[in-house]
This record gives C-alpha cells, structure tokens and sequence, in this order.
C-alpha cells in the first residue's frame, strides 16, 4: 500500500468493498478504511475519528503519520476545510496549498525529538510535494473541475475561531486561508520522507471579511467539491506516480 487520502468524509461511497484496520503505532492506535479501485489499495483516514470526534488540537497527529508509514505509504493527499481571508477565494471554492504560517501552540510538531538520536532538520522550502500538486491541477482540468489558485495556509490552535484583528494581521503576512490542522500533518510526513499535499475547501470567510459570517448554505457544495476531489486523487494514485519528480525524499538536513 503506497497510497492514502487524509480527511476523506464524503468518499466511502467509492467504493463498497472496503475494510477497516487498526494499526498499532508508538505514538498510539490509528484505524484506516482501506478501498481497493483497479488493483491500487487506497487508505483512507479520518483525521477527526470516524465520528468526527477529536478537535484539531488533540488529533494524534504522529500516530497517523506513522501508522501510514507503518502501511507502506509513500504518498499522501489530504483536504481540508478552511476559511478564507481572500477576497479572491469565496466560499464553496477549492485551493490547492503551496505553503503555510504556523500559529499552532500546544502540539507535538515533530518525530525528531533528540535524546539518543542524531539532532535532524527537515527542509521546509516546498513542505506540499510540488509532483503530488501539479498531478493533482492536470487531472483536476481533465476532469473539468475549477480549481480557484494556490494559497499560504495560516494555521492556528483552535478550536475557537479567530477574531477580526488576528485575521487582519494574517492578510498582512500574504495568509489566504486559515485552518487549523496542516500543522503538524504536512511537517511530519516530510519528516518521513512521505511526499503529501493538502487541498483547501473553502468553507466560510473569516472572522471580519464580511458583516455576515454564516456559512452561505454552501454545504452542500461544500460536500459536492470534497468528493470532486477526492476522485481526482483517486485519479492521480491509478495513474501512477513517482518519488523521483521532487525532493521530498530527500529533505532531511543533519548539520
Ligand atoms: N478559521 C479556522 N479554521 C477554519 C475556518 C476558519 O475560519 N474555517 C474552517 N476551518
């Protein structure tokens, strides 16, 4: 198994024949769906539990990370809901995320934790794997799907919402969007040498970008663009990929 989609609600209608399995990680126990769709074996985890019952800041972050290493995985697409501090991305929008801002307080961001180990750095210059996000614009305009732009991920601790002068001081700093889970996700695969890409779904504008912050009775496109893109990523993983179109093997630096 080389190949897992992080957060994927809305996606087990793929296909019936899945099946579930736990994996036991020093970090703690994680269970994945696994789908197989013409000979692939994909696996699927929800980041938030099954029941959507972990808030971002208490997700296990590592003992996800690890169990898909554990399975094998080599490559990782992952979605995510996020407001948006654009004008140019709207709600009931799809962004792919080319970098992020790290606001988070209270989580373990790493596997590198010294002690009887060499100290490690993971290069940070492209943390979202540039193949995984270019395959993923390919298929997406092959498949007719309007993907809006590329965006900084400004990711904050939660599980509160931000206040309007925090999101005016992320517009400062060139944040697009905010959320509050790419971090530590995208760090620690890196440190894997997993390659992993995010792809935003805009749920709501931010704190303060418009008088009225409801959520636009946009869920149900909401739903329609997470499983839009969940095929593409089942797209991308049949057609097949390789660890050679980027450096995301290689991104460990020991000084
Ligand atoms: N802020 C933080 N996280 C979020 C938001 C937001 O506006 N929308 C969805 N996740």
């Amino acid at each position: 198994m080389e190949k897992a989609i992080i957060g994927g609600t809305g996606i087990y209608d793929i296909d019936k024949g899945s099946y579930s399995k736990i994996i036991e990680t020093k970090y703690g126990k994680v269970e994945v769906d696994i789908v197989k769709i013409e000979e692939e074996e994909i696996v699927f985890l929800a980041r938030h539990g099954k029941r959507h019952s972990v808030p971002p800041h208490l997700i296990n972050y590592r003992a996800n990370i690890m169990a898909l290493k554990e399975l094998g995985i080599k490559y990782i697409y992952a979605t995510a809901a996020v407001g948006s501090c654009n004008e140019n991305y709207a709600p009931g929008d799809i962004v792919v995320i080319k970098d992020f801002i790290d606001f988070t307080k209270s989580r373990s961001v790493t596997f590198f934790e010294g002690g009887d180990n060499p100290v490690k750095h993971v290069d940070m210059s492209d943390p979202y794997c540039k193949n995984l996000r270019q395959r993923f614009y390919q298929i997406a305009k092959e498949e007719s799907v309007l993907i809006k732009g590329e965006a900084v991920y400004v990711c904050t601790e939660g599980p509160r919402f931000e206040t309007a002068s925090e999101i005016q001081m992320y517009k400062k700093m060139n944040g697009d969007v905010v959320g509050m889970t790419t971090v530590p996700e995208v760090i620690l695969a890196k440190e894997l040498g997993i390659c992993y890409s995010t792809v935003g779904i805009i749920t709501n504008w931010c704190t303060g970008m418009e008088e009225d912050m409801s959520m636009h009775n946009i869920q149900e496109l909401v739903t329609e663009n997470k499983t839009k893109v969940s095929k593409i990523f089942v797209k991308v993983f049949v057609e097949g990929l390789n660890q050679k179109n980027c450096n995301c093997k290689t991104s460990i630096l020991e000084l």
